[in-house]
């Protein structure tokens, strides 16, 4: 009995010790960040590259670099990623036409993949759709298709492979409205929470399989504002200080995050902390904040 208590206590100062001496290092990586890993000769394989934030990943990344192989549903566009890629000098980038939403396709192409490329070790998630519309406007298949592309279409393809090397990094475009809900976009909204859990409960999961320690399998959640990229068709804020950020500063703080890799992080990064602030707050005062800043998506024509 006595020896069952004692051995609770000691577990109990353990867990305050490690806490205090994680808040310190949590601290001290804050101000000296680790430094950025290479990418070179990595295979990072990217959703949604024949526009936007992917089409510029792509590019950075080759220029990095990494392997990179792009997907897209827009053959075309992806195309003249996989063709400026060529312009500026590097060979090693390959372009799939992929409806990430088909999971037979996704298997498909992944085949090809591991046969013509190799083994992807780097996976961005970032093909995503933003239908805005008022809740009941949305037909019950255009709901599923927001999930069915934003979420369901993540990782499995290349997960078993990464578990198998025991190394990998998979990353996944959430969004802002993965944080905070929003008006005229709730379909995507709680797309962008799942996608938020899936990385949360995944990046767990391996965790306890690794006997409780972080896996060599890295993971990298982002959750951008918006994004001066057309996918926002009608963005509202109130101040010009709050206007859409350029595809360059998310692509850059992307790569930044990966390359440290940092579990999860918003851009600007101070709205992931605004975030956990006001959730500690009464609801009443997101309300009043949401009222003040404007910020958010009107809904399409
Ligand atoms: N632009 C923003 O304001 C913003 C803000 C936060 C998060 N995001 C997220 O960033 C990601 C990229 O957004 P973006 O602004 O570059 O969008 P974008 O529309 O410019 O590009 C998205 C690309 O994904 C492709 N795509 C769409 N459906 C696909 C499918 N089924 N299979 C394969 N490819 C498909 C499109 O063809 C397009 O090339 C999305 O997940 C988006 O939700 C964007
Ligand atoms: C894209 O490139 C592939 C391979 O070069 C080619 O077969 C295909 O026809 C091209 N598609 C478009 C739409 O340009």
């Amino acid at each position: 009995m006595i020896k069952r208590y004692a051995v609770i206590l000691i577990d109990v100062l353990l867990l305050f010790s490690s806490i205090i001496y994680n808040i310190i290092k949590g601290i001290y990586k804050l101000c000296i960040p680790d430094a950025e890993k290479s990418v070179l000769g990595e295979v990072v394989l990217i959703t949604g590259t024949g526009h936007g934030i992917g089409r510029e990943l792509a590019l950075k990344y080759a220029s990095l670099g990494a392997t990179v192989v792009c997907w897209d549903i827009n053959e075309q566009g992806n195309n003249e990623t996989v063709e400026e890629i060529k312009q500026n000098g590097v060979s090693r980038a390959y372009g799939y036409k992929c409806d990430v939403s088909n999971r037979e396709e996704v298997i498909e192409t992944a085949e090809k993949v591991k046969k013509e490329v190799g083994d992807v070790t780097i996976l961005i998630n970032n093909a995503g759709i933003m239908p805005s519309y008022h809740f009941v406007d949305h037909t019950p298949e255009l709901i599923k298709r927001v999930f069915d592309i934003n979420v369901l279409s993540h990782h499995w393809a290349f997960l078993p492979n990464m578990i198998q090397n025991d190394y990998g990094h998979i990353v996944s475009i959430s969004s802002m409205a993965g944080l905070f809900g929003l008006p005229n976009i709730v379909p995507y909204c709680s797309s962008k929470f799942a996608v938020r859990g899936l990385m949360e409960a995944l990046c767990e999961e391996l965790r306890v399989q690794n006997g409780g320690k972080p896996s060599n399998i890295k993971f990298t959640t982002i959750y951008p504002y918006m994004v001066n990229t057309g996918l926002c068709k009608k963005p509202l804020y109130r101040f010009q200080s709050m206007q859409l950020i350029s595809i360059k500063e998310a692509v850059d703080a992307i790569i930044k995050a990966q390359r440290r890799n940092i579990r999860e992080v918003s851009i600007p990064s101070y709205w992931f902390y605004i975030n956990s602030f006001m959730r500690c707050m009464p609801h009443s005062c997101r309300e009043h904040t949401s009222n003040f800043l404007k910020i958010g998506v009107d809904v399409e024509d």
